[in-house]
């Protein structure tokens, strides 16, 4: 059995979590492969919610094995509050649950850089990151002097290292910003972090064997993404994107197996469009219609509680992802949320300069100024949320579905219809392998 993925085809939030969950029925393991806990995956499994930052979503389906691998960045007070939350809702982890001592450690100075950057950049410059400090550790993995992998959390040097990484962190921070607020105790950093690594002992392993293992025996390995295509650092809309490659093309690099293990990619599309933070978002709504689907979709960070911003389907921006991650089929969420809407608009293309673009642009200035061109199909009033097969869909949900399908260049083959496992449509050609 091949290696399946299922990724984000917008930026991020597309309800990839429950998806996640839905699919590892079957599946052996379960691979968070890059970011860190900026993501947000919330499931909902027989009316208990369940909100994942770091852990895979199988970790709710006893059978499966989860591995956080070497291309996360991973700070250990958030993944062991989760562990912690798990365990009060009946879940343990122990066993079930593989940590690399590849993977990079995101420490206090990576969260204060976040915050320091996040301050000192003002108006459409800011990026709006979720302060979770995955750039600055990502920017240390990549810079090497300044890194810290989890396996080095239990190393003999480890207090001499924090120390100089302190040194030369509290001068760069006191270089850009004099007055920034910031104390960092080398004896208390270095002994609170002796303490998760001690606490995540058990996990921390070299989970690159065990996925070349799985795939020496064509394991059920399912990688999950987290953020969304378009954030993706190299590909996406760049600066206004996250750290890592959150498109199809980072699988292989984050997890550490061979491109030819993973045979099926799904990319999951919202019914509509939403973005966190900074950066262009040509079908963004600022009117009562963005507000309805904010409203009815709780469009709010899962991470920080931000509100998201809304906008109609951008086709030509999920028709350039899906090509970009080479999607073998899509996963439309959240379809329901657009009920009771009178009309519903697909962006088709964009007018740039006086000019029709059908493409997406590498330049951050060209999406900004682009206007969308719409195309509007009739919307439905009906509640999807009780559908469990694509006939019990109105026909115009279904005229809807079919023509992003054929805008993206995709067949949908699952449809979400509310938060539950259960409210999923699966089409009947859908296969995993
Ligand atoms: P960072 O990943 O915290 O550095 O944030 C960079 C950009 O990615 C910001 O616009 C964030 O709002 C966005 N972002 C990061 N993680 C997620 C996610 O899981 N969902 C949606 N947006 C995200």
């Amino acid at each position: 059995m091949p290696g399946i993925a299922v990724i984000g085809l917008q930026w991020g939030d597309e309800a990839k979590g429950k998806l996640v969950d839905r699919l590892t029925e079957g599946q052996e393991m379960v691979v968070r492969y890059q970011g860190g806990a900026n993501a947000g995956h919330t499931v909902v499994v027989n009316g208990k919610t369940y909100k994942l930052h770091l852990i895979p979503s199988g970790i709710l389906n006893p059978a499966v094995t989860n591995i956080v691998s070497a291309g996360v960045v991973l700070d250990p007070a958030t993944i062991l509050r989760e562990i912690e939350g798990l365990r009060l809702q009946g879940i343990d982890v122990q066993g079930r649950l593989w940590l690399s001592d590849r993977a990079h450690v995101v420490f206090p100075w990576h969260i204060a850089e976040d915050r320091l950057w996040n301050e000192m950049v003002a108006g459409a410059d800011n990026l709006g990151t979720t302060l979770r400090g995955i750039g600055p550790c990502y920017r240390d993995k990549v810079g090497r002097s300044f890194a810290i992998r989890l396996g080095d959390l239990l190393q003999p040097n480890l207090r001499e290292r924090i120390g100089e990484i302190v040194q030369f962190k509290l001068a760069s921070f006191r270089g850009f910003q004099p007055s920034f607020p910031i104390e960092m105790d080398v004896d208390a950093i270095h002994a609170q972090y002796r303490d998760y690594a001690e606490q995540l002992r058990n996990m921390v392993t070299d989970t690159t064997a065990i996925l070349l293992d799985a795939v020496g025996r064509d394991a059920r390995v399912l990688f999950e993404g987290a953020q969304g295509s378009l954030l993706d650092i190299d590909y996406g809309t760049f600066p206004f994107v996250t750290s890592s490659n959150s498109s199809g093309v980072g699988i292989t690099a984050g997890a550490g197996v061979p491109p030819h293990f993973v045979q099926k990619i799904i990319g999951v599309i919202k019914a509509y469009s939403t973005r966190v933070g900074g950066g262009p978002f040509p079908s963004e709504l600022q009117d009562s219609i963005g507000e309805q689907i904010r409203q009815r979709g709780k469009e709010y960070g899962t991470t920080t509680g931000r509100p998201r911003r809304c906008g109609w389907f951008d086709a030509v921006a999920v028709r350039y992802a899906a090509r970009l991650s080479g999607v073998s089929c899509l996963a439309m969420t959240m379809l329901d949320v657009l009920s009771g809407l009178e009309e519903i608009r697909v962006c088709v293309g964009y007018e740039i300069g006086g000019r029709r673009v059908d493409s997406f642009s590498a330049q951050v200035q060209d999406l900004a100024a682009a206007r969308p061109i719409y195309e509007s199909l009739p919307g439905f009033d009906q509640d999807l949320t009780g559908c469990r097969c694509a006939e019990e869909l109105p026909a115009a949900a279904r005229r809807y579905l079919e023509r992003i399908a054929e805008l993206v260049g995709a067949p949908i083959e699952l449809i979400s219809v509310g938060p539950d496992r259960q409210q999923t449509i699966v089409a009947p050609e859908f296969q995993l392998a």
